[in-house]
């Protein structure tokens, strides 16, 4: 049943009376104050002043468009990851839920990056990707908080340093051997890129700390909390897919359009961040994995494998 005007206006003096404010000043500022609207709730025009391309290529809209609405969709994967790391008392139910929600993101991310793969003028995107240099999506701050928050810190340490570190390690140290660090190194040179100089410059420290603050809080350590009755099998396969949807279906999904435009019919290209992105980009490469302990063996070993086979195969086609 509807609440009357009465019990409405009884739960609205509750509200004010209890930070000492006056209903009726309220009340009478409602009667003046203009209805909402559309363009004024989610800040349209707003939104439609933030795309700012560097070149007049008409499709560099796409190519800015499209990066927002990924960040978009990362921050509500973060919005999702940020309720579980924050519920003390979390039961498997509202665990799956979230997770649930955040392989829901991706896979609209990963099935729609054909914007980028089919949807952009090829030569048009060769033009203006000179004008970006040297920004990259490896700048991609809240992809790195996805990670951070998925994990233990351990599982994103680059992999030729992992066996240094156990899971009890300094998190400042790993932090120091994180992958991205080393996949940034210039192709040609070997030194630091300049497009992670800038970025550590301006992400280093939150990164860290959040690293830290994640430490007995990340999705894994959330998952281990749990009493091994509250570890349904609906939750293993929610995380294993998410496990699944950032390391190998969208960072595939990513290369091939990489690969598509920056190898297909010619010498490969220098990638505008200058990493050796050819190596960096494969998940089998990496081997980035946030849940290690629910694949088998040979799952592991296979990490994004067939996968790669059949983009090499599509584009050598
Ligand atoms: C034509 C489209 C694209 C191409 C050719 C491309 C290419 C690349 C390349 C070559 C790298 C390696 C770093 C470098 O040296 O620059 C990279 C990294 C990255 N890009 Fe893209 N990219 C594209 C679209 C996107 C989009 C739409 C996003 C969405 C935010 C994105 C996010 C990222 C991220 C997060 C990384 C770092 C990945 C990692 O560290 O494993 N990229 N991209």
């Amino acid at each position: 049943m509807e609440d009357s005007t009465a019990d409405i206006l009884e739960q609205l003096k509750a509200k004010f009376d209890a930070t000492s404010q006056d209903m009726n000043t309220f009340l009478k500022g409602l009667s003046v104050s203009n209805y909402i609207t559309y363009w004024d709730y989610i800040h349209l025009d707003t939104l439609l002043t933030l795309q700012k391309p560097k070149t007049d290529i008409p499709d560099e809209e796409i190519f800015i468009v499209y990066h927002q609405i990924t960040e978009l969709f990362f921050r509500l994967s973060i919005n999702e990851l940020k309720q579980i790391t924050e519920f003390q008392e979390i039961d498997s139910e509202f665990f799956i839920r979230k997770v649930l929600r955040v392989n829901r993101y991706f896979k609209v991310l990963s099935h729609s990056f054909d914007i980028m793969s089919k949807g952009l003028d090829p030569k048009q995107y060769l033009k203006f990707r000179d004008a970006l240099a040297p920004a990259s999506g490896f700048q991609s701050f809240q992809y790195r908080v996805i990670e951070i928050m998925s994990t233990e810190l351990l599982n994103l340490v680059e992999k030729s340093a992992r066996s240094q570190f156990t899971k009890d390690s300094s998190v400042d140290e790993m932090f120091e051997h994180i992958y991205w660090k080393k996949g940034a190194n210039d192709a040609q040179t070997g030194k630091k890129t300049y497009t992670l100089i800038q970025f550590e410059e301006k992400y280093q420290d939150m990164l860290l700390n959040l690293a830290r603050e994640m430490r007995n809080k990340n999705i894994w350590a959330c998952y281990e909390r749990l009493k091994e009755h509250e570890k349904p099998e609906p939750l293993i396969e929610a995380l294993k897919q998410l496990d699944a949807d950032v390391n190998v279906n969208w960072p595939l999904s990513h290369f091939r359009t990489a690969v598509q435009y920056l190898v297909k019919g010619q010498k490969p290209l220098r990638a505008t961040g200058g990493s050796n992105w050819r190596e960096y980009l494969r998940p089998k490469i990496q081997q980035r994995m946030f849940y290690p302990e629910l694949w088998t063996e040979e799952e592991r070993l296979n990490w994004g494998r067939n996968k790669i086979d059949v983009i090499f195969s599509e584009i050598n086609s």
